[in-house]
């Protein structure tokens, strides 16, 4: 690859099984910012925004994101939060990366969650936490480069994204 492919949107758009799909078909390495994140401090997501609170899992991601962009590039999949921290989407487009917004709907999105209690953002009433997110958070999601339907199953996904890519003078 030439330049890293970050992956956004909401929880349950399907960025890291999207994104692990897409590296395998590429041959490129993944970095899934939330598992980086849980193997450097042996807590699960649930727990670091329990025990530490959002700002310090915030700055976690920060420091992941850093550390993957410092690497050569390859797939990256941060948490659907990641690009409405302040200053992480310039930090991205700084180091050359190219962004790519799966779009799915709220109550898609809210469905493939079902029966997962690990976000602790949707405690509660999920689609309507779920839309709350979507609402704050869509014009940043589309300030990607691409914008790519997640609605279909992630294999389907990740060949539109393959085929997308292989066509872009741009592409990673
Ligand atoms: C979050 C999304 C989660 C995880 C954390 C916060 C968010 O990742 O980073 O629970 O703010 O939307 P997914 O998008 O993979 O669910």
């Amino acid at each position: 690859m030439r330049r890293h492919l970050v992956l956004t949107g909401l929880p349950g758009s399907g960025k890291t099984t999207v994104g692990r799909k897409l590296a395998a078909a590429l041959g490129a390495a993944l970095t899934d910012l939330d598992e980086t994140i849980e193997l450097a401090t042996g807590q699960a997501v649930s727990g670091i925004f329990a025990t530490l609170g959002e700002p310090r899992f915030r700055a976690l991601e920060r420091s992941a994101m850093q550390g993957a962009l410092d690497a050569p590039p390859h797939v990256v999949t941060p948490g659907g939060g990641w690009i409405a921290q302040q200053g992480n989407l310039e930090a991205a487009r700084q180091a050359g990366a190219l962004l790519v917004y799966l779009r799915v709907s709220p109550e898609t999105a809210a469905a493939r969650l079902a029966g997962s209690d690990s976000r602790p953002l949707l405690a509660g009433d999920r689609l309507g936490a779920i839309r709350q997110l979507l609402a704050e958070r869509e014009a940043l999601y589309l300030q990607a480069d691409h914008v790519v339907d997640a609605e279909p199953p992630a294999e389907a996904v990740a060949e539109a994204l393959r085929a997308l890519l292989a066509g872009s003078p741009a592409a990673p």
